[in-house]
């Protein structure tokens, strides 16, 4: 049995003081729910703040981002060794806000991926199509690429596939729970050819305008194992009701 796994993505928003407040309120409100991993993904400035407030609470604290080399010349950038120093044990790659603003591609993904797994740092792996690619009838087909590009040579442990349709993002358009569990039965079927029986030991999560109102179809679903959780994760209220999500409603 794999432990759902639901993440907020923060996005380019909270302060370190709005990172202090929001857990000040929520480590309380989701005690009793051993039974789900819970992490948070702040941005880069805000890591310092919920790494103190998330000490002894079992909270994974998260990055949005990283680079693929351990150190040097390159100015702007974080590496994983220095995410684990802060306390990161896990980070988001491959985000489709960064394949289309930044320019990252499945090869810079795979090696972002490669450089977290080597510094021991657990990995979110975005992957998803566009509205042109699913009406063209290619999901299958780039979900298949990213998998295969992305995790060539990559073992499975604290490897997390966020699959996330790029017209659902911030568009208040959700995937159905039928479009949501076919193409999470899709990835389950590629990681089987790719690792055999290991691949039960993916969580594949969803990503997409979650919101308190469809979390519980979309949990119900057979291969939906999370959810990845932007807008809806920035206020306590409504990212609580994610976590606290009822199977079979
Ligand atoms: P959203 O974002 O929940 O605001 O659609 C999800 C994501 O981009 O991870």
């Amino acid at each position: 049995m794999r432990k759902p796994f639901i993440a907020a993505n923060w996005k380019m928003n909270k302060t370190q003081s709005d990172t202090w407040e929001f857990l000040s309120k929520f480590i309380p409100e989701v005690k009793d729910r051993p039974d789900v991993d819970i992490a948070v993904a702040p941005p880069f400035t805000s890591l310092p703040a919920a790494a103190e407030k998330l000490v002894n609470t079992g909270i994974i604290l998260t990055s949005q981002n990283v680079f693929y080399e351990e150190k040097g010349a390159y100015t702007g950038e974080i590496s994983p060794l220095m995410l684990v120093d802060i306390g990161c044990k896990y980070t988001i790659i491959g985000h489709s806000e960064r394949r289309q603003y930044f320019d990252e591609t499945d090869d810079i993904v795979n090696r972002k991926i490669k450089a977290s797994k080597k510094a021991g740092l657990g990995v979110i792996v975005c992957i998803g199509e566009s509205l042109d690619e699913r009406e063209a009838g290619k999901t299958f087909n780039v979900l298949q690429r990213e998998l295969e590009k992305g995790l060539d040579g990559v073992t499975p442990h604290d490897t997390v596939i966020a699959y996330e349709p790029i017209w659902a993002i911030g568009t208040g358009k959700t995937a159905t729970p039928e479009q949501a569990q076919d193409a999470h039965a899709y990835i389950r079927g590629r990681l089987r050819i790719l690792y055999g029986n290991k691949a039960d030991e993916f969580c594949i999560i969803y990503g997409g305008s979650v919101t308190p109102d469809n979390v519980d179809s979309l949990m119900s679903c057979e291969d939906v194992d999370g959810a990845l959780v932007g807008g809806a994760s920035l206020k306590v209220e409504s990212f609580t009701r994610i976590v606290k999500f009822r199977k079979g409603q």
